[in-house]
């Protein structure tokens, strides 16, 4: 009998239902190939969830989740729902509950720059050539993200604003571990973050990281104070393999790693729970500017669908097929929109387009 994978769909807004559909194409796909059966329910997330029952992450979507084996999420937010209070919001208030909720602590983006697509980049060519590959792996449920006490307190001109930055021992262990597994699958280096020179949880981290690294003696492990690598990402982005950072740390510099790419619709992401369960997703917003018109990148949303493959189902084949399979594309000049440089050879093609050449290159 063939093996069933549940999959939460959540596609959310802007681009994301268009992208999500070349994904769970992509998926049908797959599964014929490997004769797997993916079970997916579609569940409302961000302004979906706000317009059709309410709230950025209704109970039937946290109820379809946990009866699944993944979730695979699309993009949530835009200007309609942007004068909600912060807290219900499409982007808070779906995604930094899904993260608590389901354990999503160890989060990786991975910051490649596709060697057809150097031109895309802000950096100079001289800096980039022959492309980079950073993977920044975030932790995803401490730090001042979630730490208490948290909140606003006091009247008028006598409020303060309050946020705690806390991180016990074994959060800092167990991300630590998966920044230096993922090493030893790529360059063996790690560069920890931290602002040891100001913060005490940075302290801890240091040395917490510098003890987990002795099971790991074939990874090399350096340390940088997080303003300096925000400077070292744009000077020299080469030097990096896994950067491993806390919540707030790893949001900033991973965007900065997205961004140096030039091709923030391409990028995929994965944050994990302990064991197999996760949630996968574009790196990209909703892009509520280009939506509905069918001409969004979802090379993103595949590329997510493809980790969610290999970290939750164990189907490292596959996963590898889709990553090859999109570069083959990209070699074969086939660009949306965002990713067109109107250079010889490329053809401009829409979001079902790319996804038929995607699928195509498969098979
Ligand atoms: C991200 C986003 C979120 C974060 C926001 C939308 C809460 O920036 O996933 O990086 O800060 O984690
Ligand atoms: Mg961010």
């Amino acid at each position: 009998m063939a093996k069933t994978f549940k999959i939460a769909v959540l596609p959310g807004d802007g681009i994301g239902p268009e992208v999500m559909a070349e994904a769970t194409r992509v998926l049908d796909v797959i599964g014929k190939n490997y004769n797997v059966i993916f079970q997916g329910k579609f569940a409302n997330v961000g302004g979906a969830g706000i317009d059709n029952e309410g709230k950025a992450l209704p109970q039937t979507t946290i109820d379809i989740c946990k009866d699944s084996d993944a979730i695979l999420f699309g993009s949530v937010g835009g200007p309609k729902w942007e004068t909600l209070p912060p807290d219900e919001q499409p982007e808070r208030g779906a995604l930094l509950p899904l993260r608590k909720i389901f354990g999503l602590y160890a989060n990786l983006r991975p910051a490649i720059i596709f060697p057809s697509l150097t031109g895309a980049s802000s950096l100079k060519e001289e800096v980039i050539s022959g492309g980079f590959n950073v993977l920044v792996v975030r932790e995803l449920t401490g730090g001042i993200y979630f730490s208490q006490p948290k909140g606003i307190e006091g009247e008028g001109r006598d409020r303060i604003g309050i946020d705690t930055m806390k991180y016990t021992v074994p959060e800092i262990e167990r991300i630590a571990h998966v920044a230096f597994h993922a090493a030893m699958k790529r360059d063996k280096k790690v560069c920890s973050i931290d602002k040891a020179n100001v913060l005490s949880t940075s302290v801890l981290w240091r040395e917490v990281v510098s003890t987990i690294s002795k099971k790991y003696p074939e990874v090399e492990l350096s340390h940088m104070y997080v303003d300096n690598a925000a400077m070292q990402l744009v000077k020299w982005p080469k030097q990096f393999d896994v950067i491993l950072a806390e919540n707030m740390f790893g949001d900033i510099l991973s965007d900065e790693a997205a961004m140096l790419t030039g091709s923030l619709g391409m990028l995929p992401s994965a944050s994990l729970a302990e064991g197999t369960f996760g949630m996968y997703e574009p790196s990209g917003g909703s892009a509520p500017d280009i939506a509905g018109q069918g001409i969004a990148n979802p090379i993103a949303q595949i590329l997510s669908a493809g980790m969610m493959l290999k970290f939750s189902f164990g189907m490292t084949d596959a996963s590898e097929e889709i990553d090859t399979a999109v570069a083959t594309v990209l070699d074969q000049g086939y660009r949306t929109r965002d990713i067109y440089q109107n250079k010889p050879g490329e053809k401009l093609v829409n979001t079902k387009e790319i996804g038929d050449a995607i699928i195509a290159a498969l098979s």
